[in-house]
């Protein structure tokens, strides 16, 4: 958009440019730039319009960007070409993620070159590979603490190693995900480290307070993210002789982006990942990027500005790449991470779908579908041009973060129903055969997440100690079922590592100094070859889940339906137990799929009058592309298995 005032500083920006810039090649950037500096101007206004050096501190962003634009790579530059003219490129459903602790999964980053094929094998294209860069050996967070956002961790590997694996993913068509932790930085950073020295200049960079006079505000109303091992939002730092903001541990200090020199050092720092090659980049926790004292301190108006920002600079340096918002919060607060007013994305194209995790373990606890179908219609519809992340576990822990309304709505009380579901994840309640753990219990108001491995949780670990062929069986079956629904809800599923062999959790981190803190380490399991080797072994329950998936996968991949363009139809059908939902093509109403999925442990009969009033199941037999068996319905039911899934081409 022409605007006269943005205009003219951009006009201002540009000749101051120019002698720093002397015969470069900056046609597309010029394009880019204009085209997104009204936006990025606007921004830049509304967080930072108080300040005098305004203009120069735009100047310095500006440089920023073409900077990076110059270091971009030919290759690079030409996918971004590629992925404007293509610009839906992502929502199409042949992308199957797949996330790893690098140094769990495959010792460092040449290890886990050598098992892309591994991961080509089960089919899948896109990598998530959690946080490698240089952190301290104990206070790191599973690398979330990040000492030098420039520099890999000895440990797994260099610059060098990780180029060499971007190579061969690339050859591979694999897209690769790279965190950029943008909330925080570990006390062990430069720039902290600076601080504590007593450099104002480092100490503008971070949340400091001389006394608990404006800490005791914050506390007033901020939550604790980690209550056990962190209560807390501030941390007395001896040496600086001031506290300072931690909000997640006491050694992760949350950066100030009221000082823009810190939204500049961070737009830096993603372009230099996204010039690295990283195809989509993680936003690590970026609920949390504003403080403000009487809020919450998360989902703040200018935290989205931040982001807003951080979209337009990319899209001018490396528009080719996507962002990833890491925001784990409620229904109605998670789509705007995709930007609020707009038709397309204009924040992160990509969000994790943590609501439709939770309400999936919800129905597995209850055996039912009555909160997953309530809860999943609390989620806004998104914006065209943005996708969700949907999986089953990750590294982090399980939140019940579904909506008190709906549990009511459910027939539950919220307080006795989020109890039910603690206890029964960790096998306190009578029926359960989980094997999770608390994480994160809050005494003083009773919080608490659950912490456990996909199969440890569905009952595998306590089957197979037993050896109860049938228990092993349930709970197998309760994997592909989760799975074949995070593969057909729309969007890119997202698979943790591990759990494509059933890999139950591993206890080894209470051995270990840096781990044995933190719970989350019981699902960050070191990976068992030997047993992913089983897959080959007919008859291993490795092999039963790992071809399963694999043959999902490669389904899915041939569903346009699948493709994620809004294209989804809840059906309320008059069985609680099920959840059953319809995918569709808009160009084409014969591609239709018909998903239903049984949560309880007995067969299951679902009316189909509705459906067949809505054009669905109109031929008996009717085709699951799944197992492609054909299924029989009765003149006015169909019956779906104990913990059975279709995906029926009707
Ligand atoms: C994100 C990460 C989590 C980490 C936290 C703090 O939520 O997923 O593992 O502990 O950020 O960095």
């Amino acid at each position: 958009m022409y605007e006269q005032i943005s205009h003219s500083v951009l006009n201002d920006i540009l000749v101051r440019l120019e002698p720093e810039m002397k015969s470069k090649d900056l046609k597309h950037f010029y394009i880019r730039l204009g085209a997104n500096f009204y936006a990025i101007y606007n921004l830049f206004q509304q967080l930072y319009g108080q300040r005098p050096d305004l203009n120069d501190q735009l100047y310095a962003l500006v440089k920023t960007l073409a900077l990076a634009y110059v270091a971009r790579s030919a290759s690079l530059k030409n996918l971004d070409f590629e992925r404007e003219k293509e610009h839906d490129w992502f929502l199409h459903q042949r992308w199957v993620g797949y996330a790893v602790y690098c140094k769990e999964f495959a010792g460092n980053l040449t290890g886990l070159q050598q098992h892309l094929s591994y991961l080509q094998e089960l089919g899948v294209n896109m990598l998530h590979i959690m946080p490698i860069l240089a952190c301290p050996p104990h206070a790191n967070d599973g690398g979330y603490a990040v000492s030098d956002f420039r520099k890999i961790d000895t440990d797994v590997g260099t610059l060098k190693t990780l180029d060499a694996l971007i190579a061969n993913m690339k050859a591979r068509e694999m897209l690769l995900v790279l965190d950029v932790v943008v909330n925080h930085t570990s006390d062990q950073h430069a720039w902290a480290i600076a601080a504590k020295q007593g450099d104002p200049y480092y100490q503008d960079y971070y949340h400091v307070f001389d006394d608990r006079r404006i800490p005791d505000i914050y506390e007033e109303t901020m939550p604790e993210i980690f209550p056990e091992t962190a209560p807390g939002n501030f941390t007395w730092n001896a040496t600086m002789g001031k506290w300072v903001m931690t909000v997640f541990n006491s050694y992760q200090w949350d950066l100030n982006y009221k000082n823009p020199a810190v939204l500049i050092e961070m737009v830096d720092i993603i372009l230099f990942w996204a010039n690295k090659g990283a195809d989509i980049i993680r936003l690590d926790a970026v609920a949390f990027l504003w403080k403000k004292m009487g809020s919450l301190c998360q989902n703040e108006r200018e935290a989205h500005l931040i982001l807003q920002l951080m979209k337009d600079c990319c899209q001018v340096a490396a528009p080719g790449v996507l962002f990833i918002a890491e925001a784990i919060v409620a229904p109605v607060e998670v789509t705007k991470y995709f930007g609020e007013d707009a038709i397309n994305a204009k924040e992160c194209e990509i969000a994790y779908n943590a609501t439709f995790m939770a309400l999936l373990w919800d129905a597995v606890a209850t055996k039912n579908a009555k909160l997953l179908n309530h809860g999943i219609k609390s989620i806004p519809d998104k914006l065209e041009r943005t996708t969700w992340l949907n999986y089953i576990r990750c590294h982090d822990d399980i939140g019940l973060g579904f909506d008190d309304l709906d549990i009511i709505r459910a027939g539950y009380n919220p307080k006795s129903h989020r109890a039910f579901i603690l206890d029964y994840f960790t096998g306190k309640h009578p029926d359960s055969t989980a094997r999770g753990i608390p994480f994160g219990q809050n005494h003083k108001n009773g919080d608490a997440r659950i912490a456990g491995s996909l199969a440890s949780l569905v009952g595998m670990e306590h089957a197979l100690e037993i050896g109860d062929a049938d228990a092993i069986q349930t709970s197998f079956q309760t994997i592909l079922l989760l799975h074949s629904l995070i593969m057909s809800f729309g969007g890119i599923p997202l698979i943790y590592y591990g759990d494509a062999i059933g890999m139950l959790n591993d206890p080894s981190y209470l051995g270990n100094e840096a781990k044995k803190e933190d719970a989350r380490w019981i699902h960050r399991p070191i990976m068992n070859w030997n047993d992913a080797e089983k897959r080959k072994v007919v008859g291993s329950i490795q092999h039963q889940i790992f071809s399963a998936l694999k043959n999902m996968i490669a389904i899915r991949k041939e569903i346009e339906a699948f493709a994620d363009h809004n294209n989804r139809e809840l059906l309320e059908v008059d069985n609680p137990h099920m959840f059953v939902f319809s995918r569709f093509c808009a160009h084409d109403a014969k591609a239709r799929i018909l998903v239903m999925a049984n949560f309880a442990q007995q067969p299951q009969l679902v009316d189909t009058d509705m459906l067949r009033n809505k054009g669905f199941l109109q031929h008996n037999p009717v085709r699951d592309v799944l197992s492609g068996e054909m299924i029989l319905t009765t003149s006015n039911a169909i019956e779906i298995p104990a913990l059975g899934y279709y995906w029926l081409n009707t």
